[in-house]
C-alpha cells in the first residue's frame, strides 16, 4: 500500500479488499533506499504561486508520492517543507532531495549554503544532498574534488543521509575520481533522461562504478516531442493501450523498469493520483522496454542544459 489516499473499501462478498501495489525502491551503495517514483519541485512548480505549490505537493505527498526532489535552485524550499509540514505523513517516511544551487562561489561554503537550505525547509537533515551541475567548478579537477570533499563532511556530519552529483556527464565523473581522494562514492547521478536522449556513455560509468541513476524530464516524448517515433510508429500508444495506463506512466515505467529512478511533476490532481496508482501495478516486458530504447533511438531531443554542449554534441 503505497497511497495513505486510498480507500479499502469493505465488500459484503467477502473479497479482499482491493490494494495498490508499492512504488518500488532502490537501494543504493550507501545502503540507504530511495523510492524509484519522484515528484519534483523544479520546472513547472519553480515558476508557479507559494500556494499553489503547496497545495499540489501535498497532494502528490497524499498520492503516495514521498521521494520530493527538490533545489536551492527552485526556489521554493519553504513551500516544499511546508507541504512536508502540512500533509500530516510523517517525516521519517518521506524521502527529501535538495541540491547545490550551480553558483562557483559556493564552493568552500558548502556546509553554510546546506544550513539556508535546511533551514528553509524546516527539516534538520535531508535523505539525498546532489551537486546541481558539475560547471559550478569551471572544469577544474582541484576545485571539483574539493567540493566533493565538502559535499562528503555534509554526509559524515548526518545532515544528508545520502550524498550525489546531478547533470554529470562520464568525463565529470572521470574527473572527481582522478585526482584519488573520493571517500564516498555519489551515490546518484540525476541527469535529463528518455527515450530520445539515451546517455548510455554515462550510464554505463555510473553502473560500473555503483552510482545509481534518477532520470528528470522522463515525459518529454509526450509533451515535448509528441511528433517523435514512439507516436509516428504507434509503439507508446499501442502500449498505453496494452496495459489501460496513460502514455506517461509508459515513459516512467520504462525508466524504472531498466531500474532507473524516475523524476516527474504535476500539478493536475487527477494527473498525480493516477502516477501513483498505476506505476505500481504493471511492468514492460524486458522486449517492451528494448522495443522503447530502440525506437527512441532514431531521435536526438535534449532540452535541459542545452547552452552548456556545442551544436551536434550529443553526450
Ligand atoms: N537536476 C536538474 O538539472 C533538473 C532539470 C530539470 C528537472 N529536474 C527535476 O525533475 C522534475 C521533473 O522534471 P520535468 O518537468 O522535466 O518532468 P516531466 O515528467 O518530463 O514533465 C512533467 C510536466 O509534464 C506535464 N504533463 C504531463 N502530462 C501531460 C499531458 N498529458 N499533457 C500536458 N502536459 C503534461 C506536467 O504538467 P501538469 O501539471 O499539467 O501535469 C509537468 O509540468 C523537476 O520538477 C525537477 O525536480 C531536475
Amino acid at each position: 500500500m503505497n497511497s495513505i489516499a486510498s480507500a479499502f473499501r469493505s465488500d459484503p462478498s467477502g473479497t479482499a479488499p482491493k490494494q495498490h501495489g508499492a512504488v518500488p525502491m532502490l537501494e543504493l551503495n550507501d545502503g540507504n533506499k530511495i523510492p524509484m517514483l519522484a515528484y519534483g519541485l523544479g520546472t513547472a512548480n519553480s515558476k508557479q504561486a507559494a500556494d499553489d505549490v503547496i497545495k499540489a505537493t501535498i497532494t502528490a505527498i497524499k498520492a503516495g508520492f514521498f521521494h520530493l526532489d527538490g533545489a536551492e535552485m527552485y526556489g521554493n524550499e519553504k513551500e516544499l517543507g511546508r507541504a512536508i509540514a502540512q500533509s500530516g505523513v510523517d517525516r521519517s517516511a518521506l524521502y527529501v532531495v535538495t541540491k547545490l544551487d550551480n553558483k562557483p562561489e559556493h564552493i568552500g561554503q558548502v556546509d553554510k549554503i546546506l544550513t539556508g537550505s535546511l533551514e528553509r525547509l524546516g527539516l534538520d537533515y535531508v535523505d539525498l544532498y546532489l551537486v546541481h551541475h558539475p560547471a559550478m567548478a569551471g572544469g577544474d579537477p582541484a576545485r571539483l574534488q574539493g567540493l566533493w570533499a565538502e559535499v562528503e563532511a555534509i554526509k559524515a556530519s548526518g545532515q544528508a543521509r545520502s550524498i550525489g552529483v546531478s547533470n554529470f556527464l562520464a568525463e565529470d565523473i572521470e574527473m572527481l575520481f582522478s585526482g584519488g581522494k573520493v571517500k564516498v562514492v555519489p551515490a546518484i547521478n540525476q541527469i535529463e533522461f528518455h527515450p530520445y536522449y539515451q546517455r548510455q556513455q554515462v550510464i554505463q560509468l555510473c553502473r560500473d562504478k555503483g552510482i545509481a541513476i534518477s532520470a528528470y524530464a522522463p515525459l518529454s516524448p509526450v509533451i515535448r516531442a509528441p511528433d517523435g517515433p514512439l507516436h509516428a510508429s504507434g509503439l507508446l500508444p499501442g502500449l498505453a493501450k496494452k496495459y489501460g495506463v496513460n502514455e506517461a506512466d509508459v515513459l516512467l515505467r520504462w525508466c524504472i523498469d531498466q531500474g532507473i529512478v524516475a523524476i516527474t511533476t504535476s500539478s493536475n490532481e487527477t494527473r498525480i493520483n493516477s502516477y501513483t496508482c498505476n506505476i505500481p501495478n504493471f511492468k514492460l516486458t524486458p522486449k517492451e522496454v528494448e522495443d522503447i530504447s530502440k525506437t527512441g533511438s532514431e531521435t536526438f531531443r535534449r532540452f535541459f542544459w542545452s547552452q552548456k554542449f556545442a551544436e551536434g554534441d550529443t553526450r
